[in-house]
């Protein structure tokens, strides 16, 4: 059987307004339903007012949404980091995680050696950076932390 191919995409944004905890689960409720029945897996991150995602699924599907996600007036600055073809997935477990990490647990993650101090946020991440964070996930290191 020919392997389905995956991309992902990694971007960041940030809110136009300030999100409340339950708009951020009312977020997630529509996101897992929608990405279950889209097979996409990824997880999201919010820090200080901004965002971080990780899609992952079929390329077009995934760029489909990101277009989607990025036409959301809930957040701008909607900024594309990384989108390219991956062999296997690497969040496969979730339709949407979301890990509600702090900044001394993002600090601490190796490679991003206090990244986040002052104004820093997830949208002054660049291509390295981000694929830092992203394995920090798969590797389960903040698996506990994901919900
Ligand atoms: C930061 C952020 C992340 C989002 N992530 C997703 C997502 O992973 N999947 C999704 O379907 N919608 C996501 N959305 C919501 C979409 O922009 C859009 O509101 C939703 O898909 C509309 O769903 P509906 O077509 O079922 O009404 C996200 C929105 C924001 C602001």
């Amino acid at each position: 059987m020919e392997k389905t191919e995956l991309a992902h995409c990694i971007y960041s944004s940030a809110e136009t307004k300030t999100f409340t905890h339950e708009e951020i689960i009312a977020l997630l409720e529509v996101a897992r339903a929608n990405n279950s029945q889209l097979g996409i897996t990824g997880i999201l991150l919010y820090d200080n007012g901004s965002f971080f995602q990780v899609l992952e699924g079929e390329p077009s599907v995934v760029q489909s949404l990101y277009d989607k996600i990025g036409a959301d007036n809930r957040h701008r600055a909607v900024s594309k980091i990384v989108y390219e073809p991956i062999e296997e997935r690497d969040l496969s477990e979730r339709t949407m995680g979301y890990a509600d990490i702090t900044r001394e647990e993002l600090n601490r993650i190796d490679g991003l050696n206090d990244f986040f101090c002052g104004q820093q946020s997830y949208i002054d991440l660049d291509e390295g950076r981000a694929k830092t964070l992203l394995n920090a996930f798969k590797e389960g290191k903040w698996r506990s932390s994901i919900s």
